[in-house]
């Protein structure tokens, strides 16, 4: 089975982005194995420590390495990508950068009514780096702005409910999935 991984760019427990991941774990659960990315356990990047880094830095390289493909899944926090993401792309933007060549899709969740666009702009900007370059997949057609969160979830940690917005995340997975399968009928 495929497996792949979530980079969700929120560290808040009852987070959006983080029950849209879950969402789509247990919504794939027949198509794909979801982990999820523990990042708010990697320290703050310091070239002082690359010598040396700690073991978290290195398994979380591997759970990128390890994975078929890539979700990064984040809210906007003030028209960019929230610092707690921006933390883990840079340690995976150094030594073996496991995010080079990977699959990804990019998808957020905002509470507000341009959820995460702006975000989402930076944050392809950012996997196209040259210390990243990751293999995302391009956005006409394909972008995941979750609008008003809040009306969209289940309360407390309650899952994605909102029909609509369920039929288009289905759709665009499987994309995703077919350009995953692509990418590995091509290596
Ligand atoms: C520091 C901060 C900055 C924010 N900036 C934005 C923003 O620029 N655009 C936006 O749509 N929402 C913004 N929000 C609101 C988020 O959309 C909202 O808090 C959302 O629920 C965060 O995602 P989460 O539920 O996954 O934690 C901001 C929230 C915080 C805490």
């Amino acid at each position: 089975m495929m497996k792949l991984l979530a980079i969700v760019g929120s560290l808040r427990k009852q987070s959006y982005n983080l029950r849209l991941a879950r969402t789509v774990r247990e919504r794939f659960a027949d198509r794909f194995e979801l982990r999820i990315a523990d990042i708010g356990s990697l320290p703050l990047f310091n070239e002082d420590l690359e010598d040396r880094p700690p073991e978290h830095v290195a398994a979380f390289r591997r759970q990128i390495k390890e994975a078929d493909g890539v979700f990064v899944i984040t809210p906007e926090y003030n028209w960019s990508v929230p610092g707690v993401l921006k933390n883990a792309i840079d340690w995976a933007s150094r030594e073996d950068r496991p995010l080079s060549g990977k699959p990804v899709m990019v998808m957020g969740v905002s509470n507000g009514s341009v959820g995460t666009l702006r975000a989402q702009l930076h944050l392809r900007q950012i996997l196209a780096s040259s210390g990243v370059q990751a293999d995302v997949l391009p956005p006409a057609g394909n972008e995941v702005l979750v609008r008003t969160g809040g009306e969209k979830f289940g309360s407390g940690d309650g899952l994605l409910t909102d029909d609509k917005t369920l039929a288009s995340l289905d759709r665009k997975i499987s994309k995703f999935l077919e350009f995953v399968e692509s990418r590995k009928e091509g290596r």
